[in-house]
């Protein structure tokens, strides 16, 4: 477990090293009563945790003693100042610090009752069920959200705009289905969006993204759902680091995501059905390194500025109809992963040659 200094009754203030407060903690364990332990829990998030734990079937958190500081449970974390828990993180990812958990039923509407909680994680837990409970809408200060490889189910729910402080939302891999709430648009400071894995239906909301700030990198991962429709055009105008829309149903031009001067690390957007004109698209010459553009309707030729974008590693843009030579030389040969089979006409080096 994380130690806290308020895990003693020792003043800390004085004692700055890690070694000091593992003597602290070790000698208010060893040497102060239960009830001046148990004390240093907020009684309003105690009452939360109590009510949290007994949805769950007996045992499942056997090892939250009524005795000991709530603030040491297993997937408990509180801020050291305030004492009150700002971390409910359950895992079976490699992150875990205590046994392997297996959470069996719903989300338990007492979540949205440890009102200082800033980060929640609930993750590869394949007995978890259910919607999300509307009680997390109360969660103010929640930046972020971690919900993945689970079975909760319904939709994503848009009381999820409710949170202003959302940074990051990763709820993929699990059973969530219907489509994106546009109104997750609303929230400024989202970030990081992660949807990935589930059966999402609709079109994605052009508002996504649209009241953050224009310099901070998004990163939308919409990968593996069943999306239709356009790729918003307002997208132009977002700073994305990475974009996976990799296996949807997404039609129509996506030229306005290329461009010389984006920020772009990873652009993916294989197995849907575009289709436009690449011949004149002008490729991220800072930072991309991985483009898949493959199995859609792309037609039109290579542009040699391509060979400017010298980070990158992985290109596929195999099965689509585009023509003319693939460019070659200069840093373009060092991409040690690429495919351009599968095309209409696209000729040269790794094609066999060109015919003039
Ligand atoms: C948690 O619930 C179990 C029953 O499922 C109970 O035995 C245990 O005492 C509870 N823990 C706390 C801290 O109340
Ligand atoms: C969902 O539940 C099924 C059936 O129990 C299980 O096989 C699957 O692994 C679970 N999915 C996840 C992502 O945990
Ligand atoms: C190709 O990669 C090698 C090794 O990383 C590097 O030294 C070389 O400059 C690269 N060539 C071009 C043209 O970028």
């Amino acid at each position: 477990m994380l130690l806290n200094p308020h895990h003693s009754h020792i003043s800390t203030t004085t004692m700055d090293t890690k070694m000091c407060r593992v003597l602290g903690h070790a000698i208010a364990v060893l040497f102060l009563s239960t009830s001046l332990a148990s004390a240093a829990c907020n009684k309003d998030d105690l009452k939360a945790l109590l009510s949290f734990n007994s949805s769950f079937p007996p045992r499942t958190l056997y090892n939250w003693i009524d005795t000991e500081d709530c603030c040491s449970w297993d997937g408990i974390y509180c801020d050291d100042g305030t004492g009150r828990v700002t971390s409910l993180l359950f895992s079976n990812d490699d992150f875990n610090d205590f046994d392997p958990i297996d959470l069996v039923g719903r989300m338990p509407p007492s979540v949205g009752d440890l009102s200082e909680l800033v980060d929640i994680r609930f993750s590869t837990l394949p007995n978890l069920v259910g919607p999300l409970p509307r009680q997390l809408s109360k969660l103010k200060k929640l930046k972020t959200i971690n919900i993945y490889n689970t079975n909760l189910s319904g939709p994503i729910p848009s009381f999820l705009s409710q949170l202003p402080a959302l940074e990051r939302l990763d709820m993929s891999a699990s059973q969530f289905t219907g489509s994106i709430p546009p109104s997750l648009g609303s929230l400024a400071k989202l970030r990081y969006v992660d949807l990935s894995r589930n059966g999402l239906t609709g079109s994605v909301p052009p508002s996504l993204f649209s009241r953050l700030d224009r310099s901070a990198l998004a990163t939308l991962n919409l990968r593996q759902n069943k999306l239709a429709g356009a790729v918003p055009r307002s997208f132009a105008s977002v700073a994305f680091g990475g974009i996976d829309l990799h296996e949807n149903r997404l039609t129509g031009d996506a030229r306005f995501l290329f461009g010389k001067s984006k920020p772009a690390t990873s652009i993916d957007l294989a197995q849907n059905k575009l289709s436009f004109d690449l011949t004149d698209v002008e490729y991220p010459v800072g930072n991309l390194d991985y483009l898949d553009v493959s199995h859609n309707e792309i037609h039109g030729s290579i542009s040699e500025q391509i060979k400017e974008a010298t980070k990158l590693s992985y290109l596929d843009m195999s099965y689509n109809m585009l023509c003319g030579r693939i460019p070659s030389g200069g840093s373009f040969g060092n991409i040690s992963s690429r495919d351009f089979s599968h095309n209409k006409c696209l000729c040269g080096t790794p094609l066999p040659p060109c015919k003039n």
